[in-house]
């Protein structure tokens, strides 16, 4: 019998810290050997002239996540699995919401039931806690952070979400006493509906309202203030889709200090400007509405800024926000209220599987950054901060086999009739890029191969974590 069940030869591994010329040897659905060659396996991919990467690890996407009466997201389980396996993901992490008033306990429960069996690659699921009761506080929240739901997000903003400070410094309470990892969207909610209410008296409701609504200085308020209250409980937090220079400093401001600050940016924010929610002068005044997202994208001094913050360090993760509405869809972006205010157009735009080609082609192939530092942003950081480490995000003996294939010089063109979400549009429709994942591996198995979804239904599990302990970073 072969020492392995797979070999891949030939190819370049990269991790976060090393890039080396060696061949993996996969055994168990997990990496069994590394070494010059190996030639004992069952099976062989030739890997030549290919660079292997740990799959991507996507810690912040929206699936099947309920969105308000009359909205529907666009992705279930399966197709947005599917499409992050073509992009070259093996791990991603949605959000078991609590809508208010309801138990965060069924909601969870009831959010992993729409996962099971209908993954292409491993999920691991966060919380978003919107009704912090004291039921929640001390019974709900402790106990699912006991069984493996490690992490959650608040939210500053949205009025079927947003948490008050008192709120907020509570769950933060509970996070450091239970040892889970706090994410939050720092935008402020009452600044946000005062600009909408203005904006919308003085007739400004198409989408580039979205954009004019919430300004940089609506962000960086609250990432100070979210910065503040973290300081106060002594927790680390995560700050998660930050979009904007002066956000961007209060973060480097907080890490200089010494405070146990994380932050998350989006590949829209480093591609894409506010001039996008204007349309390109389409004849649909609706058009924008395909780059509505929450914050939204700045300018071009904002994307150098936050190219200058991923490669300082200010930014350990890049995530897509992947939260998927079809365009041309009653039950999405052009819903009948979007049509007189921005402000009923649903947030959020389909990234899942374009985040790694634009990182890569942005960042690696322009020059920005290293091999490393985007195998760290996309991958390792992902798996560290939120407890799937040793497990996943890097290559080496006993870490789960789960690898992308990458060809560094191989151009594409974004384009939507390729892609594999159930989106009916990609914001970066016509986008080039340099680098394109050829092959993902989930566990050992090939599920992605030159822009097909080969593997079967049901491969991906539903991961658990262990609770860190009051986290010390
Ligand atoms: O616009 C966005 N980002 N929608 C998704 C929800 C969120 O705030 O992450
Ligand atoms: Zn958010
Ligand atoms: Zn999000």
């Amino acid at each position: 019998m072969p020492e392995f069940d797979l070999a891949i030869r030939g190819g370049t591994l990269v991790t976060a810290a090393d890039t080396v010329r060696a061949d993996l040897g996969i055994r168990d659905g997990r990496i069994a050997g590394i070494a010059e060659r190996i030639t004992d396996a069952a099976r062989t991919i030739d890997a030549s002239g290919l660079l292997v990467l740990p799959g991507g690890i996507d810690s912040h996407v929206h699936i099947a996540q309920d969105s308000g009466p009359g909205i529907v997201m666009a992705d279930d389980f399966a197709s947005a699995t599917r499409a992050a396996a073509a992009g070259g993901n093996t791990c991603v992490m949605p959000f078991a919401l609590q809508p208010r008033g309801a138990s965060l306990r069924e909601a969870t429960h009831a959010y992993r039931a729409l996962a099971e069996g209908q993954c292409h690659i491993d999920v691991a699921i966060h919380l978003i806690v919107s009704d912090p009761t004291p039921a929640v506080l001390g019974q709900e929240l402790p106990a699912l952070i006991a069984e493996g739901y490690t992490s959650f997000k608040v939210f500053m903003t949205y009025d079927d979400l947003v948490l008050n400070d008192r709120q907020i410094l509570d769950v933060f309470d509970v996070a450091r006493r239970e040892g889970a990892r706090v994410m939050v969207h720092a935008e402020g909610y009452d600044a946000i509906r005062y600009m909408t209410e203005k904006l919308e008296r003085a007739g400004q409701t198409t989408p580039y309202g979205h954009a004019l609504s919430r300004p940089q200085l609506v962000e960086r308020e609250a990432a100070h203030r979210a910065i503040a209250h973290a300081e106060l409980v002594d927790l680390p937090i995560v700050i998660v889709h930050v979009s904007g220079e002066q956000a961007m400093e209060q973060i480097a401001w907080a890490k200089a200090r010494g405070l146990k600050i994380h932050a998350e940016t989006c590949p829209q924010y480093l591609t894409l400007t506010a001039e996008d929610l204007k349309g390109h002068g389409s004849d649909d005044p609706m058009a924008g509405a395909k780059y509505v997202c929450s914050p939204p994208p700045r300018d071009t001094a904002s994307q150098a800024a936050i190219w200058r913050g991923i490669e300082t360090g200010v930014f350990e993760i890049v995530s897509s926000d992947h939260c998927p509405f079809r365009y041309d869809d009653s039950a999405g972006k052009l819903n009948p209220r979007a049509k007189t205010s921005f402000r009923y157009v649903p947030n959020g735009i389909p990234g899942i599987e374009t985040r790694l080609p634009i990182l890569f082609s942005e960042g690696v192939s322009a020059g920005r950054i290293s091999l490393n530092r985007f195998v760290a942003i996309t991958a390792t950081n992902h798996a560290r901060l939120y407890a799937l480490y040793p497990r996943k995000g890097s290559i080496g003996v006993g870490f789960d086999a789960d690898l992308a294939l990458w060809d560094p010089n191989r151009r594409e063109t974004i384009r939507q009739a390729n892609l594999h979400h159930g989106a009916d549009y990609t914001p970066w429709e016509g986008f080039a890029v340099t680098g394109w994942p050829v092959m993902t591996l989930a566990r050992g198995e090939v599920v992605a191969e030159d822009g097909r979804v080969v593997g079967a239904l049901g491969h991906g599990r539903v991961l658990d974590r262990t609770a860190q302990g009051a986290p010390s970073s």
